[in-house]
């Protein structure tokens, strides 16, 4: 038995050691953001956020995850409420089939919250990891810097700005 915290969640799990973080979102939890692409950490689609660090779910095996916090897309925002990062995709039409768009909202988003303001090339560079085989990387960019003002924008309208 695993004990898992998946957005602020506890959850007792009671599968192998070994199962990939991925099948457990997707099959115990039914948290379906992250996506099997490869199965084998190429691709990036299975992205999720664990203690604030992008982590490729497909390759992570539970034993490595007791007492960490995972987050996923699902625990960013909803479509009513949705987070700055999730707002600036849709705003900036990021994706186009949408597989791998999870996966790199959740890269952003690790990248986001290390470093507020990223030039384009950091942006590239951490964004490198996740494929997206439509071609709409220059939106994601674009969707990437908009999420960086748009939390900017919230953090000075609520004093929190440094
Ligand atoms: Fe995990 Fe491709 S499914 S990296």
């Amino acid at each position: 038995m695993t004990t898992l915290k998946v957005n602020g969640h506890e959850h007792r799990i009671d599968a192998d050691p070994d199962t990939p973080l991925l099948y457990v979102l997707r099959e115990d939890l039914e948290l379906n953001a992250a996506k099997f692409g490869c199965g084998l950490g190429q691709c990036g689609s299975c992205t999720v956020i664990v203690d604030g660090k992008a982590v490729l779910s497909c390759v992570t095996p539970l034993l490595l995850l007791e007492g960490r916090q995972v987050t996923t897309l699902e625990g960013l925002g909803t479509i009513e409420a949705p987070a700055p990062i999730q707002r600036a995709f849709m705003e900036e039409q990021a994706a186009q089939c949408g597989y791998c768009i999870a996966g790199m909202m959740m890269r952003a988003q690790a990248l986001l919250q290390r470093n507020s303001k990223p030039t384009d090339q950091q942006i590239r560079a951490e964004l490198a990891p996740n494929l997206c085989r439509c071609g709409s990387h220059m939106r994601i960019l674009r969707a990437v810097h908009r999420a960086a003002a748009l939390m900017q924008s919230a953090d000075a309208s609520t004093g929190s700005a440094q």
